[in-house]
């Protein structure tokens, strides 16, 4: 079976795109290509975040591999948390709080849209092109619930509503999550990408 490094530290996601994968591809996180490091999210874009994961690790092991980068882009808050969704509320990447500041600053405005947006980006070595660069990106429409609801998922999962159904992403099964969400759009175009190779 084929392997690609994923370039992130994140179980779930890893979760989540092998699900989606299955035996097609092999993906190897980090932590088991015996990598050890936080790779920086410096920059102001969502590929440049992407671009900057996927570089550090192919620099690191001159092998194929992928990273992605994810934001969730508020309607009233002018697209924020967007690029700082993991440090929205500090340093400590912590879930509960960033989802408490989200409903805080949500509190009483009636427009709750609200989007998720991952850019794959792609680096992929062959003998007859060389090191190429390539993006994908998929989103996901909805809106912020009023409360936490459903245990599942990660991160913002408790307060996003998906378009077209009446529960949040942390009340759905991976597969359900996966049947809506930005990651898996994202995902299929890279694997249609790759199984064209
Ligand atoms: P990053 O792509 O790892 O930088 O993630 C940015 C932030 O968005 C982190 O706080 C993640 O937990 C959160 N996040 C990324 N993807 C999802 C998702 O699918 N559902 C909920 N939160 C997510």
């Amino acid at each position: 079976m084929p392997t690609l490094i994923f370039a992130t530290n994140n179980q779930n996601k890893v979760n989540e795109i092998q699900s989606l994968v299955g035996s097609d591809f092999k993906i190897i996180p980090l932590k088991e290509a015996g990598i050890d490091i936080d790779i920086p999210e410096p920059h102001d874009t969502l590929q440049e975040n992407a671009n900057e994961k996927a570089v550090t690790i192919f620099n690191i092991t001159n092998q194929n591999c992928f990273s992605e980068d994810t934001g969730l882009e508020i309607d009233a808050l002018n697209g924020e948390p967007g690029v700082k969704s993991a440090r929205y509320a500090g340093e400590g990447r912590d879930f509960q709080a960033n989802i408490d500041k989200v409903l805080l600053h949500l509190d009483g405005i009636e427009n709750r849209s609200a989007q998720f947006r991952t850019v794959i980006c792609l680096l992929w070595k062959d003998e007859v092109n060389g090191l190429q660069t390539h993006y994908f990106e998929g989103t996901c429409k909805g809106h912020i619930a009023s409360e936490m609801h459903g245990e599942k998922g990660f991160g913002y999962d408790p307060i996003f509503i998906p378009e077209g159904a009446s529960k949040s992403f942390a009340q759905m099964s991976m597969d359900e999550k996966n049947t809506y969400s930005h990651r898996q759009k994202a995902v299929t175009q890279l694997f249609e990408f790759l199984r064209l190779k």
